[in-house]
């Protein structure tokens, strides 16, 4: 059966949207499971089966049995679910244009590139253990699959990075530089032997002598909307309210998790923030939609949720998955044609899953 289109649902107002999906999904029944990421939109959220972070959504990729996992994220999370879900079953994204920039920031090629210029300078293989984020491509963690590395998220990079400096005693890690940076800082690893590689220069802009004396080479690469948070913005909040508490994703800059009370992947901010006591104040430094849903969900135990920044910054590809494209890919569904699979070839899909494995196996 041919798809319905998707210019028939543009013009659709979103709650006779709401409507269909709720409809299309009783038609549906078993048949589909909704993974949604915390940085999903309210209208879309509320739609969910399963949430959570990139690492607990993966481990429930993993562990569903719907024949269709239709995932409300970006393109490497429903890549990941096609990776660890089995063959009959398919990974689903409602619009393709769900990117993530900061995965966008490493490719294989460049990634090849530095591991020959590094090989022509020393034995790679024996000296670095490639970590890719799971912020990444399925080529960029079948590069590690094969040659030995692994993949980390926000939530355990601290000890698949003890992994990977028990495998060889360097890192390569890549797409973001932050993340690897507060890892390196966590296990007691001094600034200056975490140089950042950057892809557009000979040797990455590094001389042979700065990578002989690093620990962690870090990918020039970073997320955009964590980069809109300042210290600044820490410190004015804290002189107004000297008791008040700071939670930061660590894909923010340096400064701004050193100054932070608490650091941490998406579940781990919500779990801290509702656990933590009545009357507390929060400043959290992380996507909008999530922050503005937990400072609902937390008010009634008189608990204030702030936005770390003064500007409106979201992530604008998260957006994409909106009533209008899951209405389109649900009752296409249920009319028995599927649409935006997400499929990775075989060959790329065997390797990215040895890393994913490793990892799971490890955290
Ligand atoms: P989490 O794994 O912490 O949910 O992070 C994913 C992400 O893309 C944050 O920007
Ligand atoms: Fe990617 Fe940043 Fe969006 Fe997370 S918030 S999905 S890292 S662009």
């Amino acid at each position: 059966m041919s798809a319905l289109p998707f210019e028939a649902y543009g013009g659709l107002s979103d709650a006779e949207c709401q409507e269909r999906i709720v409809r299309a999904r009783a038609r549906l029944g078993r048949e589909v499971v909704l993974l949604c990421h915390h940085y999903q939109r309210a209208d879309i959220y509320q739609h969910a089966d399963l949430t959570g972070d990139s690492l607990k959504l993966a481990r429930l990729a993993a562990q569903t049995d719907a024949p269709f996992i239709v995932f409300c994220g970006v393109h490497f999370m429903a890549e990941v679910a096609d990776i660890l879900s089995r063959p009959e079953q398919t990974a689903i994204l409602p619009d393709l244009a769900a990117g993530c920039s900061m995965a966008d920031m490493a490719n294989l090629a460049s990634v090849e590139r530095c591991w020959r210029e590094l090989g022509a300078i020393m034995d790679v293989e024996a000296t670095f253990t490639p970590v890719t984020y799971i912020n990444s491509a399925a080529d960029l963690k079948a590069f590690c699959g094969e040659h030995g590395g692994i993949v980390c998220t926000s939530s355990n990079a601290s000890v698949i990075s003890g992994w990977a400096f028990a495998q060889r005693p360097k890192i390569l890690f890549f797409p973001d530089q932050h993340l690897g940076r507060w890892t390196g800082h966590q296990r007691g690893i001094p600034l200056e032997e975490t140089p950042v590689w950057d892809p557009d220069l000979p040797l990455g802009g590094l001389t042979p002598e700065a990578i002989a004396q690093a620990k962690i080479l870090l990918w020039k690469g970073h997320c955009a909307v964590h980069q809109m948070f300042r210290k600044s913005q820490i410190d004015a909040f804290r002189a107004q309210y000297p008791d008040a508490l700071v939670i930061a994703h660590p894909e923010c800059d340096f400064e701004v998790c050193r100054a932070a009370d608490h650091v941490g992947s998406t579940e781990m901010i919500v779990r801290i923030v509702k656990e933590a006591p009545a009357n507390t104040r929060w400043l959290v430094g992380t996507e909008l939609n999530l922050v503005e849903r937990l400072a609902k969900e937390v008010a009634p135990q008189k608990k204030e949720v702030r936005f770390m920044s003064n500007i409106i910054c979201m992530c604008s590809t998260m957006q994409r998955i909106d009533p209008q494209h899951l209405a389109w890919t649900l009752e296409n569904l249920s009319a028995g044609t599927i649409v935006n699979p997400i499929v990775v070839p075989a060959h790329e899909a065997g390797l990215a899953r040895a890393a994913l494995d490793r990892m799971l196996r490890v955290s």
